[in-house]
């Protein structure tokens, strides 16, 4: 009897398992697909501006409307791979060979970073670029450059401390930024793509070191944990780019979120979502998170409700919110497509996304880079632009699209 009883409930569970999976395929709002179709056909005249205006041999950063400056960098800075990754997405929406043949070109450049062991950011910079490079492409030789990209971001990895160190700059010892969670995007398809394990295991050490060392009791993030490499003890839990040691700087709780959302798809494992659960509801149930649900730069800035608004941390939150709301029981899904569809729309009034042929030809405008280090404050960014884009694409493949 009792084997009888243990087997219905058994074949319950996993009914309302399939069911939920089945229930996990949220729908689309038919009048916001039609939003982001204008939208994102906009984006690509847009890019076209931008792509008219980035001197060759760069990459653009930002743009100063007062001076109507681009300013772009080189392409060892951390932001180098959005410009190509946001092409490439653009290009898979509209097949306009336009935007790919310019990400191509783009893609080149970048081409030598994939040796750079100095930075903690190639997942950024090659995986956002080279890997939808590889994904719509399917050129062996990106494969190769990514897979050079993850050797050399492992290199990075201290066992000892459990870690990728992210800032080789003083006064660090051995800093540790939430930021670096988006990273590990890279390690995981390198050991999907290679057999070699060991990028997963870097990999999932970092994301349970940090999971243990940066979140607060409410799930709230530190920026940087501070490590003594002697014995992986912690020096320090500060901030560099928020408001205080003690706030949550809004883009570093996006990077959270997103970061443990893809750990989880990467891994399977359930306490990667719980996390990402967790950040989700701190984010969701903030009394800070504004009702358009356009975070201000820092949910703790002291100004609130004056203080800037990050467009950055919304897109990077609406895109995670989507991914996430794929993993959880149906309603918990509705709750985060919800707040990922405010986001869109509100991202899409013209406060925050101007006219084609304004902006420097950037699609966003209104985020905030470093405000304590007085850089990039209420204005484009390509980071911005990559993650509204991709949230974008993201929705118009719900419902199995
Ligand atoms: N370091 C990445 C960021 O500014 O969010």
């Amino acid at each position: 009897m009792y084997r009888i009883l243990t087997s219905i409930l058994v074949i319950c569970l996993l009914t309302n398992a399939a069911d939920a999976q089945k229930g996990n395929r949220l729908q689309p709002k038919p009048a916001l697909l039609r939003l982001i179709d204008g939208n994102l056909r906009q984006a690509v005249n847009q890019y076209k501006v931008l792509m008219g205006r980035v001197p060759p041999g760069r990459m653009p950063k930002t743009y100063n409307a007062n001076t109507d400056k681009l300013e772009t960098s080189d392409v060892a800075w951390w932001t180098s791979g959005f410009y190509p990754g946001t092409l490439l997405y653009l290009y898979e929406f509209s097949n306009d060979t336009a935007l790919l043949r310019e990400a191509q070109s783009r893609l080149k450049l970048l081409v030598q970073e994939q040796f750079d062991k100095g930075t903690h950011d190639l997942g950024f910079m090659m995986y956002c670029s080279y890997g939808n490079g590889l994904r719509l492409l399917s050129d062996p030789g990106y494969k190769d450059i990514l897979l050079n990209s993850a050797r050399s971001l492992s290199t990075r990895f201290n066992p000892t401390v459990g870690c990728i160190r992210s800032w080789d700059s003083k006064p660090w010892h051995y800093p540790v930024i939430i930021d670096n969670m988006m990273n590990l995007e890279l390690l995981f398809w390198a050991t999907h793509a290679s057999g070699d394990s060991s990028f997963y295991r870097i990999a999932v050490t970092h994301a349970n070191t940090t999971m243990r060392n940066h979140f607060r009791p409410d799930y709230s993030s530190f920026h940087v944990v501070d490590y003594d490499t002697a014995d992986g003890s912690i020096i320090a839990k500060k901030t560099a780019q928020g408001y205080s040691d003690s706030s949550a700087w809004a883009r570093g709780q996006s990077w959270g979120l997103y970061g443990y959302t893809m750990v989880y798809r990467s891994t399977h494992d359930p306490k990667y979502l719980a996390q990402a659960q967790h950040i989700a509801h701190f984010l969701l149930t903030l009394p800070t998170l504004p009702a358009d649900k356009i975070p201000y730069w820092d949910y703790n800035a002291p100004d609130i409700p004056r203080a800037l608004r990050d467009a950055s941390a919304a897109a990077v939150m609406a895109s995670a919110l989507i991914e996430l709301s794929h993993y959880v029981q149906p309603g918990e899904g509705r709750q985060y497509l919800d707040v990922a569809e405010q986001i869109i729309v509100n991202l899409s009034a013209n406060i925050y996304k101007p006219v084609v042929g304004s902006n420097g030809g950037f699609i966003l405008r209104h985020s905030v880079g470093n405000l304590p280090a007085h850089s990039e404050i209420d204005a484009p960014l390509t980071y911005a632009d990559y993650y509204f884009v991709e949230a974008m694409l993201r929705y118009k493949q719900l419902g199995g699209r």
